[in-house]
């Protein structure tokens, strides 16, 4: 627009040219209100968490097989039927154009290229093959690009569920070999990230029902603009999306997928006794020249994983807060892998979620409306006896992210939160451990039995 206006300036055609500007902002406009007006209703899908893995499946596959929830992921994809038997994508269409320029750049191959053993040539070479990836591992494999049959009950935030809808979306095929490390039963991955292939992204441009979804771990997920009505001790069930704060989402250009928040610090307190983990200044900001950096999120790792430099300053910090701050008896005892910092004594709240414990704050800059409290239930671990924090340094195979980021906020710290991602003002409402509140995602309406 901007380029337009400044083009006809200089124009002799100025008149003309403007006209052809107002007449297709008036076909965009038209077309947007016929869009609007045929929004389709919201959709909710139940989560569930692995016990062995601590990851998260949710159930949107028509078969109900569970995928794999990966929040940082760009496709979905699962195991299909023999290649005969599944449809594929031409490869020279705009889908498997955007699949092809969506393939992460870092990852270890499961099948060597075995993919196309077997294959008639000819026309089924023309399929468009994807690169689906486990994050878990780190692996990935070749599979063609699909159509995948999938169902999510209807939904209007409140009361009970409504009617089932089917729908289809784009998915890569791929080897039973690529499904290590994921939960019992799962069959693949479901990719939430801000790619256009994601599960959220194909949903929009199928059903028009605005650019946000949301999450409540371990219980359920939404699609869609759609209220979100959980219980509250005075006020009875309300819309939790319109009550809670909200940070700005950061896009890191090296990671156009991924959700970054703007964490300027991080401290630990409890009873008076505060401690700022000693960071550089702009140690967790995203570099922009190399699209290191930055603090995102992801439901594809159990616990938060920092950067070596960044997890010494916060263990410090930390146990610095605890021992200082302590109301009885605690010691700090040796931990047990892979955690890092363990304690042992007399915890007063473990008795009960919000009365008395240490806080973690990640302090919030960009304008967000509060900082994020991070209570006992979103890091502390019972683990043989002792409580250890579920925080840990970056390991040998790096970040489970793509991009280097200095940290990486996982399932644990997400749990029991109400996380409504809204790509249309590129904000993330975050409700904070809603125990503390005495509501929680499973005392919802939705899914109780
Ligand atoms: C829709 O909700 C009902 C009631 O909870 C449930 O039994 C059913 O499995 C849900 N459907 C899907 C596709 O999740
Ligand atoms: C949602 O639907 C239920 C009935 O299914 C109705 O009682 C309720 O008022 C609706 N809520 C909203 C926010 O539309
Ligand atoms: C977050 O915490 C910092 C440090 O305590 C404080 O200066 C800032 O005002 C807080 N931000 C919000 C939005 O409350």
């Amino acid at each position: 627009m901007a380029d337009q206006a400044k083009l006809s300036r200089h124009n002799p055609y100025t008149n003309h040219v403007f006209h052809r500007v107002i007449i297709s902002a008036l076909v965009l406009l038209l077309s947007c209100t016929a869009a609007t007006s045929d929004r389709q209703p919201p959709l909710i899908s139940q989560l569930a968490k692995d016990p062995e893995t601590s990851l998260y499946t949710i159930s949107v596959k028509a078969d109900k097989s569970p995928l794999l929830l990966d929040l940082a992921g760009s496709l979905v994809w699962s195991t299909c039927p023999p290649s005969s038997a599944h449809s594929t994508v031409p490869c020279e269409s705009d889908t498997c154009a955007v699949a092809k320029q969506q393939s992460s750049h870092r990852c270890r191959y499961v099948d060597g290229g075995r993919f196309w053993e077997n294959r008639e040539p000819g026309p089924s070479w023309c399929a468009c093959a994807a690169r689906p990836l486990n994050p878990v591992t780190g692996q990935c494999s070749t599979g063609d690009l699909t159509s995948l049959t999938m169902k999510a009950n209807t939904t209007n935030g409140t009361m009970e569920l409504r009617p089932e809808e089917s729908f289809a979306v784009v998915g890569a095929c791929a080897p039973g070999r690529l499904l290590g490390s994921l939960p019992a039963g799962a069959a693949g991955v479901a990719g939430l990230s801000r790619r256009s292939l994601s599960l959220p992204s194909q949903l929009v441009a199928q059903r028009g029902f605005g650019r946000k979804f949301s999450l409540c771990l371990p219980a359920f997920a939404t699609f869609g603009d759609t209220p979100v009505y959980l219980p509250t001790p005075e006020r009875g069930f309300i819309d939790y999306t319109t009550s809670i704060p909200y940070t700005p989402l950061l896009t890191n250009p090296a990671n156009a997928g991924g959700y970054y928040i703007p964490v300027k610090g991080i401290s630990a307190s409890w009873h008076g006794a505060d401690a700022a983990a000693a960071l550089p200044r702009g140690a967790l900001d995203i570099d922009v020249r190399t699209g290191r950096g930055g603090v995102v999120l992801s439901t594809a790792t159990p616990y938060t994983v920092m950067r070596p430099d960044v997890f010494r300053a916060f263990a410090k910090a930390f146990d610095h807060a605890i021992i200082r701050g302590k109301v009885s008896f605690m010691e700090r005892v040796p931990a047990t892998k892979p955690f890092e910092l363990c304690y042992n004594g007399a915890f007063p709240m473990l008795k009960r979620a919000g009365l008395d414990m240490p806080y973690i704050k990640l302090e919030l800059g960009d304008g967000a409306t509060r900082n994020w409290t991070l209570f006992n239930d979103n890091y502390m671990v019972p683990v043989d006896g002792a409580m250890c924090v579920g925080i840990l340094p970056m390991g040998p195979d790096g970040m489970p992210v793509d991009g280097e980021p200095a940290v990486v906020i996982g399932g644990k710290q997400l749990e029991n939160n109400l996380l409504v991602f809204d790509l249309e003002k590129q904000v993330l409402g975050f409700s904070m451990l809603l125990s503390v509140q005495l509501s929680g995602c499973r005392s919802s309406y939705f899914f109780r039995n």
